[in-house]
């Protein structure tokens, strides 16, 4: 059995009451997940970088249900109601409940809130979903004594996240995560991610990540959906073919600090990750005009500075831009004369590869 076994989590005399909170950052993903399969599994693995300034942070105040409790859990978001999260979040805690039985005897008050503007565009699932999987296994930890040793910890963590959304799995490490099995990967797993900073070259451990908000418009597509336009996509099999091969040279890459070769790697994974939403059918186009302007100013800047500064792109407009901090002076100076004015009223999100979640008071 992978965790406790879950009949045993349940109180059998006194309920208590205690709070838990987490701070968890988003990623950001190097090899693309697009597909997936049964319960929130991969059709291929994944590589991310953890971020530093894009973060939730929730904490849960629970204590004993009683029979006057209306509900089972309270939720709000920056200190108001967001009916449309907390339906999320209701049906997410109903299916957690077969691994944490005790969610069952308990009334659970959870607030959250982002450091990102919550319609910047930004996709907030993986740290919302992280920084609520880390609080249930606290909660695990502190009723039941479970959990004390940090990789069973992380591990249940990545686990309980991934039910809520896949790339969460890859938020409870520190700089950089693998999910997903794969064969010359002998660690990996489809289930939970796998933490793999030491096998990543140090001159990426604080690597700059500009997260360059091109539209903050509502997605056109959400991720679910998405992902379900590749069960009958034509081109999938090359598509996670081509994953498994890209996750292998990249891993390469990253452990020998190669950041050209790293950054060519994870330009052709964004453009693979768009291509296969172009050829969807139905299509779905989520570039925006001003992604491709910026995509070309970046080619262009390349090519005169020769510097290593490379973009990714999520399932949306907005361009990551990632450089090694060494020449971090020159890329602010890039974004601010030339990038910003393509970036929707000129923001932009000045992140860097973190060091993981903490929890918080
Ligand atoms: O975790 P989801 O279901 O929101 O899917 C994330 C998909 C991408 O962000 C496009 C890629 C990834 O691996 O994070």
């Amino acid at each position: 059995m992978m965790f406790k076994d879950s009949a045993e989590l349940v109180f059998k005399e006194k309920i208590p009451k205690g709070r838990a909170a987490w701070r968890s950052p988003s990623n950001i993903a190097l090899v693309k997940y697009w597909g997936k399969h049964g319960v929130q599994l991969p059709r291929n693995p994944s590589v991310s970088f953890t971020l530093s300034e894009s973060y939730s942070e929730t904490s849960i105040a629970y204590r004993p249900r009683s029979a006057d409790d209306k509900d089972s859990f309270a939720f709000l978001f920056d200190a108001k109601e967001e009916p449309a999260f907390a339906d999320r979040i209701g049906k997410y805690l109903q299916e957690v409940t077969s691994i944490f039985p005790f969610i069952d005897q308990l009334h659970l008050d959870i607030r959250s809130r982002n450091s990102f503007p919550h319609s910047s565009g930004i996709a907030s699932s993986a740290s919302a979903f992280s920084a609520l999987a880390l609080c249930l296994c606290s909660i695990e930890y502190q009723c039941f004594g479970t959990l004390e040793e940090d990789t069973a910890y992380r591990k249940k963590a990545s686990y309980v996240a991934r039910l809520g959304s896949g790339s969460a799995s890859r938020s409870i490490f520190d700089t950089a995560a693998l999910w997903g099995q794969h064969g010359e990967e002998s660690a990996s797993s489809d289930e939970f991610a796998i933490g793999v900073k030491d096998r990543i070259h140090e001159v990426f451990h604080s690597y700059g990540n500009a997260i360059l908000l091109v539209d903050s418009g509502s997605k056109s597509v959400s991720s679910s959906a998405g992902h379900r336009l590749m069960e009958d996509h034509v081109y999938a099999q090359v598509r996670y073919a081509e994953a498994r091969k890209n996750l292998l040279q990249l891993m390469q890459a990253l452990q020998q600090g190669d950041t050209e070769r790293v950054g060519s790697l994870i330009e052709v994974e964004a453009m693979q990750l768009h291509a296969m939403m172009m050829a969807s059918r139905p299509y779905v186009i989520l570039l925006a005009p001003n992604t491709l302007k910026i995509i070309q100013l970046i080619q262009e800047f390349r090519r005169s500075t020769h510097l290593p500064v490379f973009f990714t792109i999520d399932a949306g407009p907005n361009i990551h831009l990632l450089y090694p901090q060494e020449h971090r002076s020159d890329v602010l100076a890039f974004i601010e004369d030339v990038l910003g004015q393509y970036c929707l009223r000129g923001s932009w999100i000045d992140d860097r590869v973190g060091n993981g979640p903490i929890q918080i008071d």
